[in-house]
């Protein structure tokens, strides 16, 4: 175990915490804390090979952080219909094949359908693909104009032309900045992605999306325990898997997921829950991402809880300005993803998710990557600005603000060739 020798200066008063005012920015006042030991149980065993991690430790941590922080999915829903909705051998200058498929589920009467958005290079028979969600709808990735609009409910943006909850031509293109397809097929990997409020639309009403697919009869939410919207998204993403197997144009064996932001959270959840995903990317992820909680830094628990009380489960509440109680940190999700690759990214002007703490949180997986024979975050001297580390587990900080750009997609791009597609590490 180590301990942080950083100061804390309680000034801050509990009842005003949810503003933004209150937030600490200072690394001086980050609070001293130990960072639990990803290596020993929580009954103080220590963890000294890779199957007593698999066998003990690994098990406990992962109904941990099902349990108290991003909930159980409470029941099977893996029974979907296929529908390709469109396909063509003529996208991305003519250098790409684009499919959307339209994933149905049916439970108790209630349906649920979202559309896969897929690029593959022509150059490569079966892609190894990127998988992500996005934000405001598929038709906002790109110019493609054959791309279909989503009907789901949409927050409203003025500066997207998004009114109503409605999506429309308006918002064509918007987010192409954030999706650097071109790159990315030249590069030989595939893109597939998915509008995550097609899965579950991210406002704090359980009456909509797929939670209420798992509902008892007269049940109007999740119980304490079960899933938020959070392991909501992560289940699209592992349904996007069970459809690639069938899919011969990817190859399910290379499929890296990727996530900016809360939805960077949702691809480390889903990575952690889903084996099969062959790398995890965490852009900008913060608070109950990649960000170690323990710090305080930014944004806190007891904020994020507040202002987005349908992500996480009820149980994660009890940690609210009582980040000391908590047996694990986010670093030991992390370490939940070893032996597979994992890249960790952050941009400097992105305190609020921070960049320091995510970081760390890299680093401090790195034992459990070292058990393994893989390559972590060796040291703890955060790289220069712009100079990524890049091993099994890699990490960037880079210029600019909380953001996906073409600098972010260069680096997973060249590591993947490395550590996903290229001889096997
Ligand atoms: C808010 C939220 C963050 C989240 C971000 C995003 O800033 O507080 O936790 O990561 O939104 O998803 O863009």
């Amino acid at each position: 175990m180590r301990t942080f020798k950083l100061f804390l200066i309680f000034s801050i008063c509990i009842h005003m915490a949810f503003s933004q005012s209150d937030t600490n920015y200072d690394e001086s006042k980050v609070p001293l804390f130990e960072v639990p030991d990803p290596l020993t149980s929580f009954s103080g065993e220590k963890i000294n090979n890779a199957q007593d991690w698999a066998r003990e430790r690994k098990p406990e941590l992962l109904q941990f952080f099902e349990k108290k922080v991003y909930g159980k999915v409470p029941g099977k829903l893996d029974d979907f219909s296929v529908k390709v909705l469109e396909h063509s051998d003529q996208a991305i200058n003519g250098k790409a094949k684009r499919k959307q498929v339209e994933l149905t589920f049916e439970r108790n009467s209630k349906k649920l359908s979202f559309t896969i958005l897929i690029y593959t290079p022509k150059k490569v028979a079966k892609a190894p693909v990127f998988l992500g969600h996005n934000f405001y709808g598929n038709h906002t990735i790109s110019t493609d104009e054959n791309v279909i609009i989503s009907k789901a409910w949409a927050r409203n943006n003025e500066t997207f032309g998004i009114e109503e909850n409605k999506l429309s031509e308006k918002s064509r293109g918007v987010r192409s900045s954030r999706w650097a397809i071109e790159k990315i097929i030249d590069g030989g990997f595939g893109l597939a992605t998915i509008y995550y409020g097609e899965v579950d639309p991210d406002k704090n009403d359980f009456s909509d999306g797929v939670h209420r697919l798992l509902y008892d009869e007269q049940q109007q939410e999740p119980n304490t325990g079960e899933w938020g919207s959070i392991a909501g998204w992560a289940w699209g993403l592992s349904r996007a898997m069970d459809y690639f197997s069938q899919d011969s144009e990817i190859d399910e064996s290379q499929v890296i997921v990727f996530g900016h932001s809360r939805l960077g959270k949702a691809s480390l959840w889903a990575g952690v829950t889903d084996t099969r995903f062959a790398a995890v990317i965490s852009n900008d992820s913060g608070c109950g991402g990649a960000a170690l909680s323990k710090r305080r830094y930014g944004e806190t628990i007891n904020v994020i809880n507040n202002s987005f009380p349908h992500w996480f489960c009820r149980n994660f509440r009890s940690y609210n300005e009582n980040e000391e109680a908590l047996p694990v940190d986010q670093h030991q999700l992390l370490a939940l993803i070893a032996p597979r690759p994992l890249y960790v990214a952050s941009a400097q002007e992105d305190r609020w998710a921070d960049p320091h703490g995510e970081f760390l949180s890299a680093h401090y997986a790195t034992p459990v990557y070292t058990l393994f024979g893989k390559e972590g975050i060796p040291s703890n001297k955060m790289p220069e600005t712009n100079k990524p580390i890049q091993n099994t587990v890699a990490y960037h900080v880079r210029t600019g603000k909380h953001d996906v750009t073409d600098y972010d997609w260069e680096q997973y791009i060249s590591w993947a060739k490395k550590f996903v597609v290229g001889p096997k590490n």
